[in-house]
């Protein structure tokens, strides 16, 4: 009645519940709308139940005997209720259950089972409850068939009468802080079949005689810390099935009682201090799934017994100081799942049968196994190796070469072969291990090459191959492993140059790559900004910022270059056989140290050049090589070896030595580089274009295909490209030099009488647009249009200059473009700066549209007076509304041009430079709209239309 009387006294002071007061409610009523005053509800779960209700046995989470209309149970798992157990639940007198696991109640439990005298079944589980249970908790227990307090903060000590629940079956204190230790009353819990008392602060030793707890099936000591010795007395506890005392500091050896728990299937004592023998009667538990005794001091052999264990799953001895070699009958175990003996003192070879088991994770690290690793794979090979997830042998003595047939683990998920005495090449077959996230190669005796098919094992998160002797470039295909987060190539004989694309691996935390032969510059960006100087140090012709050391724009290694050979093959030919005639491109090179040029004129050494002749009839590649090893790497992107390859006939550079470069000899920069004039040996003129964009372009296998196809292009009015060479870090575009110097030049420097008449204007308006056209026709977008990369040859005629450089670099955005590329100001199409629309050939229309404009007026696109900003379409535009557009024409030609051809000239400008992209001609129209222009028996309505 005390209690009783609190409540009313609360409900009085509580406004909420003021009105519900009324003589219908009866207790249970009454008590669940306490309960729900005390805790909080954020999610409304408790909605339904109202006050005014008669019964509360709708209401969520309620049930009553339907007979007394009674509240038997109350299970609130999940509600996300927080708050505190008020005292209401104390009239729920006939509670059998009363579940409220997985919410957020905090506080102490002030209840016990004497209140709840009905109570059978306990849930609080999964809460934030503190405090200690009060030691009268248990004293009135007879009912109580399951109690769970897991998960929680209780403290203290078990209380000393639990033992008289002598109904329990199922006890679980799991994950709390109970500390002190067991209350001798746990050993006559008579009914008990589960025991978890796992992850809390127990200590002291575990009583001897366990005999009252004849019905336990499930017993978890699991991290605690319990002391001396595994109980005598648990081999009466025959029914039981699982049995984990991990995690504790227990001692001494097993009792041999155990081998009369037959039906157990787990066994688990991993982490504690037990010694002596893996005792042979191990083989009569036979109904083990589970033999987990890793972090144990065991000391012996693994018994034969262990063959008997039919349905062993799991086998852990890891981190003892068992011997001997593994028995043979472990191939018996045909169920097995996962094998650890890591970490002991394992001899003999590696077992064959491993393979065969259909195993998920093999593990025999850190042991004394030897001989070669093939025979056991090939053995395995007309097995199914597809099963094995985890394979870990590192750290023992085994040799050989790693077999080809690893690549039919194909679920393999972990991979660890380090500090053993590998030796050969990593097999290409490693591509087929696509779900492989871990793979430890190092510290063996590798040699070759990294396989190209690296870059097939997609899931690749950890790749260490360091400590062995691996040759050859890191493979451009390293940059396809997105997942990538620790590289480490350290201490091999890596050469050549990082690729670039590596600044695509997003997710890398460590790049180590000290102490190789690496050459050339970082990628520049992403995760290579910011490397540790440690994990690239010790490759001394590495550069960039983190070595401390600038990079130089030359190739280090002298060229050379042999005409005369012809058996790509034949090593026999060196730069120093004096009958053979040594060729110089000389000047080629220069243009590589043009980056360093300050002042003047700088001496360049003069470099040979070897030559082979290329098989293909229309080109002639030429490899550049370092030294007589030179054909050796001929055939691989190999980054000591630059190659020059020219499309049209043979290249021919002849003797003479051209050793200086002229600054004189620039004849313009633009984004992507500057442009230098210079002689070939055989007097050929051309114009070398130095991209300044080297860090940012594509694969040397993508470079080379969009260059080829930049190469093809031949047009009357385009600049054609005769060649290129690449080194990766250089690459020099090799065109045909255009002797008359650029539109923007003619236009707005020219003097005195020395301009452009009207006609030389159209024919160029109209060569301009043809080469457009042809770029348009192959898919091709300028993106840079602008009067200074029209050139005009010695005839007169306009060639247009700079086309396709875009497609050099990887996929671009608008920023790059409009920001690298298309710069000019004026020129740009009003799309760049509007990121929903696309970008098209269109772009190309509109530079062109300014460009006309250009011709046509002589003005620039955008002029600056003293006080304003004249933009040529607008000033345009105006003047043709306003009907004197006559007047915009370039006051040089004034009446001495047919107005016939200049106003729809100035028409076509304005239509090209429309706003909206599809309002623009396409350039094969231009072409044919220029042409009416000049043919004026055509009608001229059409024309009249466009505007
Ligand atoms: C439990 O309560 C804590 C703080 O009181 C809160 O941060 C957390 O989100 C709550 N959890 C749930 C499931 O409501
Ligand atoms: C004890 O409770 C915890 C937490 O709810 C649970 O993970 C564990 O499986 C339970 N133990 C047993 C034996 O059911
Ligand atoms: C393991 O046992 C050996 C003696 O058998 C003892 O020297 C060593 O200290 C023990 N190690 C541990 C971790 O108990
Ligand atoms: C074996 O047990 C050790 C120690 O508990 C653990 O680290 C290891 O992962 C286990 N082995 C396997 C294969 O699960
Ligand atoms: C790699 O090692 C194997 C085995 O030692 C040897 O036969 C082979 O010649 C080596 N290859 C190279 C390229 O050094």
């Amino acid at each position: 009645m005390r209690s009783l009387f609190g409540v009313l006294i609360f409900i009085c002071l509580s406004p909420f519940l003021a009105k519900s007061l009324s003589p219908s409610l009866d207790d249970d009523v009454l008590g669940l709308i306490v309960f729900k005053a005390d805790v909080i509800d954020p999610y409304g779960r408790l909605n339904s139940w109202n006050e005014d209700d008669e019964k509360p046995c709708k209401w969520d989470g309620v049930r009553c005997n339907p007979r007394s209309n009674r509240v038997t149970e109350l299970v609130l798992d999940d509600f996300g209720l927080s708050g505190k157990l008020g005292r209401g639940l104390l009239q729920l007198q006939l509670l059998h259950k009363l579940s409220l696991a997985r919410n957020n109640l905090t506080g102490s439990l002030s209840l016990s089972l004497a209140q709840l005298p009905s109570l059978r079944v306990l849930d609080l589980s999964g809460n934030s409850f503190t405090g200690s249970i009060s030691s009268d908790f248990f004293s009135h227990c007879g009912n109580l068939r399951s109690i769970s307090l897991a998960s929680n903060k209780f403290s203290g000590q078990i209380p000393e009468n639990l033992g008289s629940c002598s109904m329990l079956i199922s006890l679980n204190f799991s994950g709390n802080q109970f500390s002190g230790v067991l209350p001798l009353g746990v050993g006559s819990l008579s009914a008990v079949r589960t025991l978890d008392l796992s992850d809390n602060m127990l200590e002291g030793e575990l009583p001897m005689d366990l005999e009252g707890l004849n019905n336990l099936r499930m017993i978890s000591l699991r991290k605690n810390q319990f002391t001396g010795e595994v109980p005598d007395g648990i081999g009466n506890c025959l029914l039981l099935k699982s049995i984990d005392l991990s995690q504790n500091l227990l001692s001494g050896a097993l009792p041999s009682t155990m081998q009369k728990l037959i039906l157990c299937n787990d066994l688990v004592l991993s982490k504690n201090g037990l010694t002596g023998v893996v005792p042979e009667w191990i083989g009569a538990m036979r109904s083990l799934e589970i033999l987990d005794f890793a972090e144990n001091n065991f000391s012996s052999q693994i018994p034969e017994s262990i063959g008997n264990l039919q349905s062993l799953k799991i086998l852990n001895v890891s981190k003892n100081a068992l011997t001997g070699i593994l028995p043979e009958v472990l191939e018996n175990l045909v169920n097995l799942l996962s094998f650890d003996i890591s970490h002991n003192l394992i001899s003999g070879s590696l077992p064959f049968w491993a393979f065969k088991l259909g195993l998920q994770k093999f593990r025999i690290s850190n042991n004394e196994f030897s001989g070669s690793i093939d025979s056991a794979l090939d053995s395995a090979l007309e097995n199914s190796l597809k099963d094995l997830l985890f394979l870990d042998v590192s750290r023992n003595k085994l040799s050989g070469e790693i077999p080809s047939a690893i690549g039919g683990f194909g679920s393999l998920q972990f991979l660890n072969m380090a500090s053993n005495e590998f030796l050969g090449s990593i097999p290409a077959s490693i591509g087929k291990l696509k779900a492989l996230s871990v793979l430890d190669f190092s510290e063996n005796k590798l040699n070759g090459t990294i396989p190209i098919t690296i870059g097939e094992c997609s899931s690749l998160m950890f790749l260490s191959l360091c400590h062995n002797k691996i040759a050859g470039s890191i493979p451009v295909s390293l940059a396809e492993l997105t997942f990538l987060k620790i590289v480490d190539f350290s201490f091999n004989k890596l050469t050549g140059a990082l690729p670039k694309q590596l600044v695509n691996l997003a997710r890398l935390q460590s790049f180590n790559i000290a102490y190789n032969q690496l050459q050339g510059d970082l990628p520049a960006g992403g995760f290579f900004n910011t490397i540790d100087p440690s994990s690239v140090t010790g490759n001394p012709s590495l550069c960039g910022a983190a070595v401390n050391r600038s990079c130089p724009a030359v190739l280090p290694k002298p060229i050379v270059l042999n005409p005369d050979s012809t058996d790509a093959t034949s090593g026999a030919i060196t730069h120093s056989s004096g009958h053979k005639k040594m060729l110089s491109v000389s000047s080629l090179i220069a243009i590589g140290a043009a980056a360093a040029i300050v002042v003047g004129v700088i001496a360049v050494t003069v470099l040979n050049l070897r030559v082979r002749t290329s098989t293909s009839q229309s080109a002639a590649a030429l490899a550049f090589s370092g030294g007589d090893d030179f054909f050796s790497h001929s055939s691989s992107p190999n980054g000591d070896s630059g190659k020059l390859v020219m499309f049209t006939g043979k290249p021919e550079f002849c003797t003479g030595a051209h050793s200086l470069l002229n600054k004189d000899c620039e004849l313009g920069r633009g984004g992507f580089g500057s442009v230098y004039h210079t002689i070939l040996g055989n007097g050929r003129s051309v114009a070398i274009k130095k991209l300044a964009v080297s860090s940012l372009v594509k694969s040397q296998e993508d470079f080379e295909k969009e260059v080829k196809k930049l190469g093809e292009i031949r047009h009357g009015n385009l600049v054609s490209l005769d060649g290129y060479y690449w080194t990766p870090s250089l690459q020099l575009l090799i065109y045909e030099y255009v002797s008359g110097g650029n539109l923007y030049k003619l236009l707005h420097e020219g003097s005195g009488e020395n301009f452009l008449n009207w006609n030389e204007r159209f024919n160029i308006i109209l060569g301009a647009a043809k080469g457009l056209a042809q770029l348009h026709q192959t898919n091709i977008i300028h993106y840079n249009i602008k009067s200074s990369n029209i050139l005009i040859d010695s005839f007169g005629e306009p060639k247009v200059a700079d086309y396709g450089l875009a497609r050099l670099l990887p996929t671009l955005d608008r920023y790059v473009l409009s920001s690298k590329i298309q710069s000019a100001l004026g020129y740009m199409a009003p799309e760049f700066a509007c990121k929903s629309v696309k970008i098209t050939e269109k772009c190309d229309v509109y530079g062109f549209g300014i460009l006309v404009l250009e011709v046509a007026t002589g003005k620039r696109p955008v002029e600056y007076t003293e006080d304003d900003v004249v933009v040529l379409c607008d000033m345009v535009r105006g003047a043709l509304e306003e009907g004197r557009s006559e007047e915009c024409v370039d006051m040089r030609l004034q009446g001495k041009f047919p107005e016939e051809e200049a106003i729809p000239v100035l028409k076509l400008g304005l239509i090209c430079t429309s706003q909206v992209p599809s309002n623009r001609p396409d350039m094969a129209e231009v072409v044919n709209i220029l042409k009416l222009i000049r043919c004026p028996s055509d009608s001229h309505d059409e024309l009249g239309d466009l505007s």
